[in-house]
């Protein structure tokens, strides 16, 4: 089996922009990020959907949870990533963490020269195709939770819908310690999900990027009536439509180049991405601010 390496003292790096590499918009990278490991799902779709696109990808896993901290505070973590990613030359920006699309979305638009999108956009869209109720649950960080956001995005598509939100904060640690399927989660996900489960829901919104790394086991708590709504695919389709929107789609078939910065030991990164992805992960830079 595959077993990841801790980084030697020399492979802890300050980043620098690798210029040299990039030529074209059409082949500068992808950015994506979030607070640890749970955007690499929206990284498995853009793979998926976009398979020549070269990708950096940033967890911020040093200061994962982001969801339980203050708005200014992780307004400010986003900044940092924001500004790492753009001296990364990257063609676009994706929000791949609900918590820091619910409170500084706006932020990130601000400071980006380069078009941006966001998981809660998507997520909510998604979501209102899905319903045929209209009786649609939310679950995320107390942080996206507490902002409303999807209710805002999802009230913009369907002004009738009605919708549950619980908050799971324990959530992101347990997918963060790699416990996909452990019966910890189980009853964690019963105790969370049961207020949920008697709104009588069919569409259940994972408005967290990490929880899809749990689908399995949530499908089975919340049983066959309901639907998950993941926003990772309906946001590569989303990136697929703005590169194609401005000709921007990598038209070089060759091997794409995938980068991962963590700001922390990488080992949990490595095992629980990799076994997500099925493919190694690597590099994995850990990055210094
Ligand atoms: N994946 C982030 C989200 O989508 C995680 C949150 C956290 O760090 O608490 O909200």
């Amino acid at each position: 089996m595959h077993q990841p390496t801790l980084p030697s003292a020399s492979s802890v790096i300050p980043v620098t922009v690798p210029t040299a590499v990039s030529t074209t918009v059409s082949q500068r990278a992808i950015g994506v990020f979030d607070s640890g490991i749970g955007g690499l799902t929206v990284v498995r779709s853009l793979m998926e959907r976009l398979p020549f696109e070269n990708i950096v990808y940033f967890g911020d896993t040093a200061r994962v949870p982001y969801g339980v901290k203050s708005v200014e505070t992780i307004a400010h973590y986003t900044t940092q990533i924001v500004e790492f990613l753009l001296a990364q030359n990257v063609k676009i920006l994706i929000i791949a963490c609900n918590t820091m699309a619910a409170v500084a979305a706006q932020t990130v638009r601000d400071i980006s020269p380069v078009p941006v999108l966001d998981v809660i956009d998507a997520g909510a869209l998604a979501a209102c195709v899905a319903t045929r109720t209209g009786q649609i649950g939310i679950i995320g960080t107390p942080t996206t939770v507490n902002s409303n956001a999807y209710a805002r995005a999802i009230h913009m598509v369907n002004r009738s819908a009605r919708i549950f939100s619980q908050a799971c904060p324990l959530f992101v640690p347990l997918v963060e310690e790699g416990w996909l399927e452990n019966e910890v989660t189980r009853l964690t996900a019963e105790e969370y999900l049961r207020p949920v489960k008697a709104e009588n829901i069919d569409t259940l919104v994972l408005g967290c990027t990490h929880y899809p790394l749990i689908k399995p086991l949530l499908h089975s708590v919340m049983g066959e009536g309901v639907k998950l709504v993941d926003s990772a695919e309906a946001m590569a389709q989303r990136a697929a439509g703005l590169l194609a929107e401005h000709g921007w789609l990598n038209t070089q078939t060759c091997v794409p180049h995938y980068e991962y910065y963590v700001t922390d030991v990488p080992v949990k990164f490595q095992t629980i991405g990799e076994r997500f992805l099925g493919r190694s992960l690597s590099p994995v830079h850990v990055m210094k601010w």
